[in-house]
């Protein structure tokens, strides 16, 4: 049951849930979150977990360890995806973790195993991101309530017609002492592991991003009839605005920042009427935050200069920011040590240029994470592909991996050591920031 062929055709069968068909999309508080929280407690509960769904819709799953009420490991990732997207970002990490928890059943191991399936990693539907590790974090905000959906839904609303009661998200949200750490399987989303002809990574740092809603607005007017130093356009300096993004974006180099502009809507939108306004959306990453705001800094500046000499206006909100992330070197190590007993002697770190959970959880404990290698880096993409001997070799180090955390837990005293073993409780992990 818990080998690499299963993990693919669970992977399969998720895809099949979805709001969009054939196009893969499940986003969060919906139809879809709902069955596949059910379809995927049926898999944890075969693998010997206890199941239940968190107050903010997250699904766990948990068994003992060696006495009941230990600080738990916590393993998973996520179920939710971007509209069109791929089948193996986010449930490939939740269905090797039921598959790792599965083989370890019958372990004595010093700490209790969680399994967790977030359901809000993408931030598909209310352009926040990490709603549900956030919660886990204690790092909730109420001004997230009244931020409306691609339908037009408040999360409020949206949350009660899932059943959910929004009085209650505070006990989604676990404490330092409840937990040893967070580990997160992932395919890697990017090139580099395939260029090295490896089929596994370990994550270093995972990149500090920040979202935001920009509008430009200018004037409505008569195509015909409005000469251009009357013009207004909102599109025109939208267009100038994005490829300066790209540029400023290309030319601060590979370890430097990445911009994407992925969505922009024109109103009034009409063949015959100048653009009055144009709403598009950002996404900033950097590995550190001071690249990530520099960028941005440069970014703003360079928009209101292009909307002033266009007669135009920028409007800015920031709808999700998130600290860069570094993993704890503890379980860091025993991902690589995991990743070693697979054949691979010298193993490769990489730091993360997508957003991830983990980040989220960083706020609270430890934090690593294993990357798979991905087909040809694409993801966020129905073409999204991995091999099944890399899913084998996955499982296998996150296997090892865990019971080498259990090793250095136990030969550190357990959970009576006197000293703070995580990064988060030590203050070095920078605290998550969510909104503006
Ligand atoms: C999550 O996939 C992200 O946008 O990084
Ligand atoms: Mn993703
Ligand atoms: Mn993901």
């Amino acid at each position: 049951m818990s080998n690499a062929r299963t993990a693919l055709d669970r992977c399969t069968e998720l895809a099949r849930i979805t709001a969009d068909a054939p196009r893969i999309e499940r986003v969060y508080l919906s139809a879809e979150h709902a069955a596949a929280n059910t379809l995927v407690a049926e898999w944890m509960e075969r693998a010997g977990l206890r199941t239940w769904q968190d107050a903010v819709g997250n699904l766990c799953g948990r068994r003992e360890g060696r006495t009941d009420g230990l600080p738990a490991l916590m393993i998973g990732s996520h179920l939710d995806t971007v509209p069109d997207a791929g089948a193996y970002d986010g449930p490939l990490g939740v269905i090797m973790a039921i598959a790792v928890a599965e083989r370890l059943r019958g372990h004595d191991l010093p700490f209790a195993l969680e399994v967790i399936a977030f359901n809000d990693e993408e931030g598909t539907r209310f352009g926040t991101a990490l709603l549900g590790s956030q919660a886990v974090a204690g790092r909730w905000q109420e001004h997230w309530w009244d931020q409306s959906g691609r339908d037009g839904l408040t999360l409020r609303r949206a949350f009660a017609d899932f059943g959910l009661d929004s009085g209650r998200v505070s006990e989604a949200a676990r404490t330092p002492a409840e937990l040893v750490g967070y580990l997160e399987a992932h395919i890697e989303q990017g090139p580099y592991i395939e260029a090295e002809n490896r089929s596994l990574g370990f994550v270093t740092a995972i990149a500090g991003a920040r979202r935001f809603q920009l509008s430009i607005v200018g004037q409505a007017g008569h195509a015909g009839g409005t000469p251009y130093p009357r013009r207004r356009d909102a599109l025109a300096s939208a267009c100038e605005a994005i490829t300066m993004i790209e540029r400023v974006a290309r030319e601060s180099g590979e370890d430097g920042g990445i911009a994407t502009v992925g969505r922009i809507q024109v109103q009034p939108g009409a063949v015959n009427v100048i653009p009055g306004q144009a709403d598009f959306t950002l996404d900033l990453r950097a590995a550190t935050d001071a690249r990530r705001d520099a960028m941005w800094d440069g970014i703003r500046a360079e928009i209101e200069r292009i909307c002033a000499s266009r007669g135009t206006r920028l409007e800015v909100l920031e709808t999700h920011s998130a600290s860069a992330c570094e993993c704890a070197s503890w379980l860091r190590d025993a991902i690589a040590t995991g990743i070693r007993t697979t054949g691979d002697d010298d193993p490769r770190g990489l730091w993360s240029k997508a957003g991830h959970d983990a980040m989220a959880m960083g706020a609270i404990c430890d934090v690593a994470m294993l990357f798979i290698r991905c087909r040809e880096g694409v993801s966020h993409n129905p073409a999204e592909d991995v091999r099944e001997v890399d899913v084998a070799r996955g499982i296998n180090a996150y296997e090892q991996a865990v019971l080498e955390v259990a090793r250095t837990y136990d030969s550190s005293g357990g959970p009576d050591a006197p000293a703070p073993r995580t990064a988060a409780r030590s203050g070095a992990v920078p605290a998550l920031r969510a909104g503006a």
